[in-house]
């Protein structure tokens, strides 16, 4: 075993943890993606908004109307759109692939300036939403929900446990009634 090497590894991941503290990352979020966020922040003004780490590329609407669990950062992915009019919750140790849409109101079809009344969007913990899948307004998914990429999720599955696919999405798999074994923060 290279014992000069494992010392350096070690002070690495102390410094790395001092640095986590000092900017205060949140658990499971990379220091460099942070500090990247803080600029186009706090420095372009984009997302400025937003209180969770946010891809530059990514969009989120009325961000005060979302509400996250632990290490759920929807929109940390290039291409994501976030639209919260009407509210969305997110559990625990969910995943969302880059270009995800997260649409919580439609337009008004009679008058596309106003936003028709939906329950929020809800969605349980440890969910996988795969790229470029969109999820509409009013639907629930319960814990350990995965979606396939490019799905469209137009109705409710709150049992959970199971796995969602195309347009309109369908399960296509049910999964043990067990959460993901989940990873330790591993972004030291
Ligand atoms: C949903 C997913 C996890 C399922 O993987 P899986 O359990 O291995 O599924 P399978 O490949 O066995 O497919 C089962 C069936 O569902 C269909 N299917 C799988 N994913 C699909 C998708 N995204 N859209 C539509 N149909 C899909 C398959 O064609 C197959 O249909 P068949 O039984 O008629 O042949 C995977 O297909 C997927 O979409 N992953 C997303 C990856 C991603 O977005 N990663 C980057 C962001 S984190």
């Amino acid at each position: 075993m290279d014992v000069g090497k494992l010392g350096s590894y070690t002070m690495r991941d102390k410094l790395r943890k001092v640095v986590r503290t000092l900017l205060r990352v949140p658990e499971k979020v990379d220091i460099a993606f942070y500090v990247q966020n803080l600029f186009w922040k706090y420095v372009l003004g984009v997302n400025r908004r937003v209180p969770w780490p946010v891809h530059f590329t990514s969009r989120v609407a009325a961000p005060e109307k979302v509400r996250l669990g632990r290490c759920s950062y929807p929109g940390d992915m290039p291409g994501c759109y976030i639209q919260a009019i009407n509210g969305i919750i997110i559990g625990d140790e969910c995943i969302f692939g880059p270009g995800v849409g997260l649409i919580s109101a439609n337009h008004d079809p009679e008058n596309y300036d106003r936003h028709l009344p939906a329950p929020p969007i809800r969605i349980g913990n440890y969910c996988w939403v795969g790229m470029h899948a969109v999820i509409l307004p009013g639907v629930e998914l319960g814990d350990h929900t995965i979606v396939g990429a490019g799905s469209v999720v137009t109705q409710s599955f709150p049992e959970g446990y199971c796995v969602l696919a195309g347009n309109p999405a369908r399960i296509i798999k049910r999964l043990s009634a067990t959460p993901p074994r989940l990873s330790s923060d591993n972004t030291a």
